[in-house]
C-alpha cells in the first residue's frame, strides 16, 4: 500500500492565480495558521453538557456520565446509542470523525473511524460498458458498502481514553436495541424515502418495514440481531465485530448478495489516530479535523481568506458575497487536491496558510461575483444537503471534550442488513470518486487524489470543530453532506461575533460550493432586499426546498462561569447541560 505523509509541496500551479484588483478597503487582519501547542486548560467547566440528534442518545451519555464515565466513555454511548435510534443517519456498518481534547495533559487527537474500501474494488466495478458511471451500485445494496469503521472507534476510545469498560458504557444502547423505540417523524420520512432499496433488503424490511411499507410515527423498532452484535462488542471489543460470528454474517450476507468483502478486509479495518489541524482566527483558535476529512482544510482556507476583510463593519450583502467568494475557492482545493493521507500527498499546510489565502483572495472583487468558470478548471459539481450522518458535542467536567461526526453516507445507506447482524452497511463507496472529473456523492468534483481504489478511505466532509477563544469554547459540527463545511464556517463566523449558542443552531444557512455556480440558501435565509443586491454582482440565488443541517453546539463561557449547550431545532435532538441547567433546545 502507497503510504505517503502529507507535507509541505511546491505550490501547484492552479493556485498561481493570477492577479485581480487586490482588495485593501476591509483587508485589515492577516491570518496566522501554526500549529498550536496543546495546552491543559487552568479550570474546570461548571458542568457537563451533551448535544446530539436524538434525546435518547443524549440521554444514553448522560446515564454513562452520571456512571462515573468520563466524555469519552459517554462518546461511546452516545455513538451506540444513535446506531439504534438514527439507524437511517448513522451506525456500525459507517464511519466517523472523533476529535477529543483531554484536558488534563492538553492532548489533541482525531479517531480517524472512516470506513475503506474493500479491496477488490475498482473503478471498473463501477463502470458499464458504455463508459459511464453505475451510480446505483455505488448507492444500494452490498457492493455499494465499505468496510465499517465505527465498531473499531469504539473499541478504540474505551481502550485509550474511556475509563468504563465498554460493556458499561455500550449498555444504553444495548437496551435500547432489545427493549425498542418510537419511530419519530424524521425516521419514518428516511425509511418512506429509501423504500424501495430496503424492500430489496429482507432483512432490512424485517427491521424497518410495516406490512413492506413505512411504520406510522410511534411504532416501536425493536433490533434484536442488533442488540446481540452489539453485545459482541461489548464482550469481545474489536473482535467481537471484525472476527468470529459477527463477521462470518456480515461476510455472509455481503457475499450472497453480490458484494465483494472478504475475511482479511474485515481483520486489517484499523482506525487512525490523527493530528488535528489548527488555525487562528481573529485570535481564535480553530482545532480541526484533517484529512481523510477536507472539513478542516475547507474551514481554515475559508477563515483564512475572511480573516482579511472587516466583515463585522461590512453591509450584509457585501458579507454574504464574500463568505460566498471564500467557499467557491475553498470548494475548489476540495475538488482539486484531496483524498486519503495515506495513499495520496497533498499539500495541506500549503492550502491552510495565508500565503494562499492572498493568492486566491486576489482574485475576489467587492464589485462582482467570480464566475467559477474564471478560476481553474475542475470536475463539476452540484449540491445536495444531506439528511443522514449526525453530530454530537460532549464536554465533561474534567473539561475533556468530543465533537464526534458520524455517518451513513445516504440515508440507510446501502439500505442492506447483513442476515443475523441488524447492522446497516453503508454505500460509503459513494464519497470517491470512480472516473476524474465525474460527479461523486452529494454532486462534489472531484479528481485523482480520491479515486476509489483498495483499502482506501473516501474523502469527507464531516468537520467536528473546537473554536475556542481566550474566555470562550465551543465544540460544534453538523451533518449536512456538501454543505457541513460551509455551515460550520458560518457558525464560526457567528461565534466570533459573539452569539449565543442557540442562535447559532437556528441561524439560517447559505452554501457555495464552486459548482455549479449558485449560491444555494435556506428559504428566508437572505433578506429579498439583500438578495437583490447579491444578484446585481452578479450572482445566482436558488432557495434549497427546505431547511438543511442538524447542528450540535456546546458553548463554555469561562468568564461567565456558564456552559450552554444547544441542539439545531431544523432537527429532534436534545442538548442538556448537567446538573445546573436546563436543556436549551430552542
Ligand atoms: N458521507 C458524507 C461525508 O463523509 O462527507
Amino acid at each position: 500500500m502507497p503510504a505517503s505523509r502529507p507535507g509541505r509541496l511546491p505550490a501547484p500551479a492552479a493556485l498561481r492565480l493570477p492577479p485581480g484588483p487586490y482588495l485593501t478597503l476591509c483587508c485589515i487582519l492577516a491570518m496566522q495558521l501554526f500549529t498550536v501547542p496543546a495546552i491543559a486548560t487552568a479550570e474546570t467547566p461548571p458542568a457537563a453538557a451533551i448535544a446530539s440528534a436524538h434525546p435518547l442518545a443524549t440521554a444514553a451519555g448522560i446515564e454513562i456520565l452520571n456512571a462515573g464515565g468520563n466524555a469519552f466513555d459517554a462518546a461511546v454511548a452516545v455513538s451506540a446509542a444513535l446506531a439504534v435510534v438514527e439507524p437511517g443517519s448513522s451506525g456500525l456498518g459507517g464511519g466517523g470523525f472523533w476529535l477529543l481534547h483531554r484536558d488534563s495533559d492538553g492532548h489533541q487527537i482525531m479517531i480517524d473511524g472512516r470506513e475503506r474500501a474493500p479491496q477488490a474494488a475498482t473503478p471498473a466495478l463501477f463502470i458499464g460498458p458504455d463508459g459511464t458511471v453505475l451510480r446505483e451500485r455505488l448507492m444500494d445494496g452490498p457492493l455499494a458498502a465499505a468496510i465499517p469503521g465505527v465498531p473499531a472507534a469504539l473499541d478504540h476510545l474505551a481502550r485509550h481514553y474511556g475509563r468504563l469498560p465498554l460493556s458499561r458504557s455500550l449498555a444504553p444502547a444495548i437496551r435500547l436495541a432489545r427493549d425498542g423505540f418510537a419511530a419519530d417523524d424524521k425516521l419514518t420520512a428516511m425509511i418512506r424515502f429509501r423504500l424501495d432499496a430496503l424492500r430489496r433488503s429482507p432483512a432490512a424490511a424485517a427491521l424497518f418495514l410495516v406490512n413492506d411499507g413505512p411504520p406510522a410515527p410511534g411504532h416501536i423498532i425493536r433490533q434484536h440481531d442488533l442488540a446481540d452484535t452489539l453485545q459482541q462488542l461489548a464482550q469481545h471489543g474489536r473482535d467481537g465485530f471484525y472476527r468470529g460470528p459477527v463477521a462470518r454474517r456480515l461476510l455472509d450476507g455481503v457475499r450472497a448478495a453480490g458484494g465483494i468483502w472478504q475475511d482479511s478486509d474485515l481483520q486489517h479495518y484499523q482506525v487512525v489516530e490523527r493530528a488535528p489541524l489548527h488555525g487562528v482566527y481573529r485570535g481564535i483558535k480553530i482545532t480541526a479535523a484533517p484529512p481523510p476529512s477536507s472539513g478542516g482544510i475547507g474551514l481554515l482556507t475559508m477563515l483564512n481568506i475572511l480573516s482579511r476583510y472587516d466583515l463585522d463593519r461590512l453591509p450584509e450583502a457585501t458579507r454574504i458575497h464574500l463568505i460566498s467568494e471564500a467557499m467557491r475557492r475553498a470548494y475548489r482545493d476540495r475538488a482539486q487536491y484531496l483524498g486519503d493521507p495515506d495513499f495520496v500527498a497533498m499539500p495541506v499546510e500549503r492550502l491552510i496558510d495565508a500565503d494562499h489565502a492572498a493568492a486566491v483572495a486576489a482574485s475576489i472583487h467587492l464589485d462582482r461575483a467570480t464566475r467559477s468558470t474564471e478560476l481553474p478548471e475542475v470536475a463539476p459539481t452540484t449540491a445536495g444537503d444531506g439528511p443522514d450522518t449526525s453530530h454530537f458535542s460532549i464536554l465533561d467536567r474534567d473539561g475533556n471534550r468530543v465533537a464526534a461526526t458520524l455517518s451513513i453516507n445516504y440515508p440507510f445507506g446501502a439500505a442492506f442488513v447483513a442476515p443475523g447482524t441488524g447492522v446497516v452497511l453503508n454505500d460509503e463507496l459513494d464519497d470517491f470518486v470512480i472516473q476524474p472529473g465525474t460527479r461523486i456523492g452529494y454532486g462534489l468534483g472531484g479528481g485523482a487524489a480520491n479515486l476509489i481504489q483498495g483499502g482506501k478511505r473516501p474523502l469527507s466532509s464531516m468537520t467536528p470543530t473546537f473554536v475556542e477563544s481566550d474566555h470562550q469554547l465551543a465544540i460544534l459540527g453538523t451533518p449536512g453532506g456538501s454543505r457541513i463545511i460551509s455551515m460550520v464556517v458560518l457558525a464560526t463566523l457567528q461565534l466570533a461575533a459573539g452569539q449565543q449558542a442557540a442562535a447559532v443552531v437556528a441561524a439560517g444557512r447559505y452554501h457555495h460550493q464552486f459548482l455549479p455556480d449558485v449560491i444555494s440558501h435556506e428559504p428566508g435565509a437572505i433578506a429579498p432586499g439583500v438578495a437583490a443586491t447579491l444578484q446585481g454582482l452578479g450572482h445566482q440565488l436558488e432557495a434549497t426546498s427546505r431547511p438543511y443541517g442538524n447542528m450540535q453546539l456546546i458553548l463554555w463561557d469561562r468568564r461567565q462561569r456558564r456552559v450552554e449547550a444547544a441542539s439545531d431545532p431544523r432537527g429532534i435532538g436534545a442538548a442538556t447541560v448537567i446538573p445546573a441547567i436546563a436543556a436549551t433546545k430552542p
